[in-house]
């Protein structure tokens, strides 16, 4: 039976991605370390799985804490880590738990892995396409300049290098995935395809930065899930390598609102202009051919395909979102 570490796994991917993983691998078991942020929620673990103590372990601690860190590495075969800060609007005013978070958590878990290498098969460490900022070419390839634009970026930016720092200096079988925008079930309010969904529903305006010109490249959480299973499963393709997850497909922030509206039979006159967000990127658009090429890794859903189910989610679990409705709407003022 392999042991699989999750770091992050009460969040949104994480989430998705343990419930994918142990239905997909019966003979694993995973254990699970959360710090339970409001980013969070236990529920997003399913009690058939919970309630599973031979595959599933719940670690409530610090991603920050080495000793805790190390004691799950040492029992891990995988180590996959998601825990981070994530927000960038939240990042703009307060962010210095984004470096304690994303550089030094990263920092714990890659010393663990070092560590623990007789034992670690693979260290799969989540970066994001942020750390990239604006496109300078399209597509986006792994090899674009990283110039990281908010300071959630620059903390995933330094996280990314000292995982790629570590790949160089003492040969850890690290991976470093870049993950375009993602979206899909159990994804918090404050990011911007819930916000809009749940808004819609309520009937409310759908704010959109700077007119929502910017574009993104935009990624189903179970096509994410289905590529990271996918990379898991090769580890000898991936070590020492940096991926981009991405779809290639590109749509506004704007052209969402309005597909939202289309899907849920609501008026346009909902979509209202505000002020653009600073440390905005204008565009991301993910180069697919690295992923392809290395890991024969296919094209996922069609954005609206993955909209509109995400939609359907969202009208179907209210339950699930209307106690964080109250957090959708984060200040985004870059001045404090
Ligand atoms: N959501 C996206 O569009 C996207 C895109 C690219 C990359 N990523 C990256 O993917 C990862 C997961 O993103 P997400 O959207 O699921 O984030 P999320 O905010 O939904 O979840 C983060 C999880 O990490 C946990 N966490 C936070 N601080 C912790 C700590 N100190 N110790 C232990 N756990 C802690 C939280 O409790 C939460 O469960 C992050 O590394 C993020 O940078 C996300």
């Amino acid at each position: 039976m392999k042991t699989i570490l999750v770091t992050g796994g009460c969040g949104f991917i994480g989430s998705n991605f343990i419930r994918h993983y142990y239905d997909r691998h019966p003979d694993c078991r995973i254990l699970n370390l959360d710090l339970l942020t409001y980013a969070a929620n236990p529920d997003n673990i399913p009690e058939r799985i919970r309630a599973n103590a031979e595959r599933y372990e719940f670690w409530y601690g610090n991603v920050c804490n080495p000793d805790l860190v190390n004691s799950l590495v040492a029992r891990a075969d995988i180590v996959v880590h998601f825990a981070a800060e994530s927000h960038v609007a939240r990042s703009l005013y307060d962010n210095r738990v984004f470096f304690e978070t994303d550089v030094l958590g990263t920092h714990a878990v890659a010393n663990a892995v070092v560590k623990h290498a007789d034992r670690v098969e693979l260290f799969v460490h989540i970066s994001t396409s942020e750390v990239y900022g604006t496109a300078e070419t399209q597509p986006m390839t792994e090899e674009h300049p990283l110039n990281p634009m908010s300071p959630y970026a620059a903390a995933k930016a330094g996280a990314d290098r000292l995982v790629y720092s570590y790949i160089e200096t003492y040969r850890i079988p690290a991976t470093i995935i870049r993950p375009f925008n993602q979206y899909g079930p159990n994804q918090h309010l404050e990011k911007v395809v819930p916000r809009f969904i749940t808004s819609a529903l309520r009937g409310r305006p759908l704010e959109l930065h700077g007119g929502g010109s910017a574009r993104r490249d935009w990624l189903y959480v179970e096509d994410l899930c289905e590529r990271l299973d996918r990379a898991i499963s090769r580890p000898e393709q991936v070590i020492g390598q940096v991926f981009n997850f991405g779809s290639g497909e590109v749509c506004s922030v704007l052209d969402i609102a309005g597909l939202v509206l289309d899907h849920l039979g609501k008026p346009n006159t909902l979509r209202t202009s505000i002020e653009d967000r600073p440390g905005q990127v204008d565009l991301h658009v993910s180069s697919t051919d690295k992923a392809a090429r290395v890991l024969g890794i296919k094209p996922g859903r069609p954005f609206k395909q993955g909209l509109v189910e995400t939609i359907d989610w969202y009208v179907e679990n209210e339950q699930w979102w209307k106690r964080i409705e109250w957090m959708s709407h984060p200040n985004t003022s870059s001045r404090w």
